[in-house]
């Protein structure tokens, strides 16, 4: 019954997302210090989930802003048309950015935001994805930080959706395809 009965398989529990989220924290604690103050740049709307659970682990000063870009329209194929929807309040220029992405498939995205932000000269421009599809990589672009790697499946939950809804499922899983069949 209703999102739940959706899912035909879940690729990635709950608890295994979690634990690898606290190494994924524990990594990031190991690379910047307080003087670096990072700040941590979430990719809306799809990240939003992974960098409010992210943050938790985290152990240095930081501070968090947000990029909303698009690049997919109601299906479950990207149109290659990236777009910025919302942009950074902070000024970067000189400040140690981590980029926190939910998933990079083709790499468009990724590519169009790190050429975009090192225009405004960051001290560091690094990259974390909870997720990352490397069979369907178009343009090579290379996270500092992966949670994991996954085959390429159509996935929804965990910030992640299809048209807009399965975003709040605590795991990452696979639609049934009657689901978006037609799409
Ligand atoms: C998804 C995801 C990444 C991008 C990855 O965003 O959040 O930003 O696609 O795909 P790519 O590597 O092929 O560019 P989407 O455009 O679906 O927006 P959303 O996060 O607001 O759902």
């Amino acid at each position: 019954m209703g999102l739940r009965g959706d899912v035909a398989k879940v690729l990635i529990p709950e608890e295994t997302l979690q634990a690898r989220i606290a190494e994924l924290g524990r990594a990031i604690n190991a690379t910047y210090t307080d003087e670096d103050r990072p700040l941590l740049v979430c990719v809306l709307k799809g990240a939003f989930m992974f960098l409010a659970d992210l943050i938790r682990y985290l152990e240095m000063r930081h501070e968090i802003d947000f990029m909303e870009i698009s690049s997919y329209g109601a299906g479950t194929v990207s149109s290659g048309v990236v777009r910025i929807l919302l942009d950074l309040e902070q000024n970067i220029e000189g400040r140690h950015v981590l980029i926190v992405e939910d998933i990079i498939d083709s790499g468009r995205t990724l590519d169009y935001v790190t050429r975009n932000l090192r225009t405004r000269n960051p001290a560091s421009l690094r990259v974390c994805t909870l997720l990352s599809k490397p069979s369907r990589r178009e343009i090579d672009v290379l996270p500092d930080f992966v949670g994991f790697e996954i085959p390429d499946e159509f996935v929804v939950g965990y910030g992640l959706d299809f048209a807009e809804e399965y975003r709040n499922l605590p795991f990452i899983g696979v639609l049934k395809e009657k689901v978006y069949a037609g799409q």
